[in-house]
């Protein structure tokens, strides 16, 4: 596989990077998982906006991420990816310097790397279908969960108690509130309405998310962004995780609890094939 590092592509095996990284040493960076289908990125510029946004929150600098686009279409080129169902990954670093927790000198250049990968994972594939458990786990994280950092502890600890758990995600829970799960956005049906949390620093500004709620505007799908209370959990009817990897996933168990008839509801599967059709017409680069 080729990579690209700092404006140079080479063999993703032979990429090295500096161990005084402020990545590697302090997880002072940022990153976007982008899917390709067909070759296709899809929300790709949503994706680099979003970095855009991070690394303005960082004081990363005077950089416009936009133009990693064009790096992500070469990446697919030179790898043969075309028609493929891909990821492609992104970091940004604030560089190499001797360890020091105040920045670096101005003028040492971020660390900018981007890998495409071959995407398939039928495991999702089949939970999609039938739905997955998730459990709660405290909200350890810091409390700017809208910056999308490579600081990601707190995200794999929550993670892999699901897995121990049996279980597919886990969601945050903050003062007897749920947020999003730990590489997802949340979302609950009540009362025939979606609900999902409101966009502030509690969460990340998901690009899946934006997508379910576009599609719910424009196909008058009862919406509110509220948070919502681990109490209110048994009046959902349904929940379901979003997200770049995990697409629309309904939940049908949340900790102890079977969600409706304990399989995946109607406005999952719904959401499901509006996502796709999404997809299906995404144009290159979206
Ligand atoms: N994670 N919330 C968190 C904490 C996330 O890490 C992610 C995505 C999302 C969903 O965002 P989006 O729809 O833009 O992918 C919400 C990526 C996929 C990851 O860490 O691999």
């Amino acid at each position: 596989m080729i990579a690209y590092l700092n404006g140079v592509y080479l063999a993703k095996d032979e990429i090295q990077i500096s161990p005084d990284d402020r990545g590697f040493l302090f997880a002072d960076g940022l990153y976007e998982v982008v899917r390709g289908y067909r070759g296709r990125l899809f929300r790709l510029s949503d994706h680099l906006a979003r970095l855009n946004y991070g690394a303005r929150h960082l004081r990363l600098g005077q950089h416009d991420f936009s133009c990693l686009a064009a790096v992500a279409r070469e990446l697919i080129s030179r790898n043969q990816l075309e028609d493929q169902e891909i990821t492609v990954y992104f970091q940004v670093t604030r560089g190499a310097a001797p360890r020091a927790h105040a920045f670096p000198a101005a003028a040492t250049p971020l660390t900018v790397y981007a890998a495409a990968s071959l995407y398939h994972d039928q495991k999702m594939q089949e939970a999609r279908q039938e739905g997955i458990r998730a459990i709660t786990a405290p909200d350890i994280r810091w409390a700017h969960c809208d910056l999308k950092t490579t600081a990601l502890t707190a995200n794999v600890l929550a993670n892999q108690q699901a897995k121990e758990a049996g279980a597919g995600e886990a969601i945050f829970m903050r003062d007897g509130v749920l947020l999003e799960g730990t590489h997802s956005n949340f979302m609950a049906v009540i009362d025939n309405t979606i609900v999902t949390a409101p966009l502030n620093n509690y969460i990340l500004g998901g690009i899946t998310r934006k997508v379910v709620l576009e599609i719910c505007r424009e196909k008058q799908i009862a919406l509110e962004e509220r948070p919502i209370f681990a109490i209110e959990i048994q009046n959902a009817t349904e929940l379901m995780v979003v997200g770049t990897i995990t697409e629309v996933l309904p939940v049908i168990q949340l900790d102890s609890l079977t969600i409706g008839d304990g399989t995946p509801g109607p406005v999952a599967r719904r959401l499901q094939e509006e996502f796709d059709e999404r997809v299906r017409k995404a144009g290159a680069s979206s």
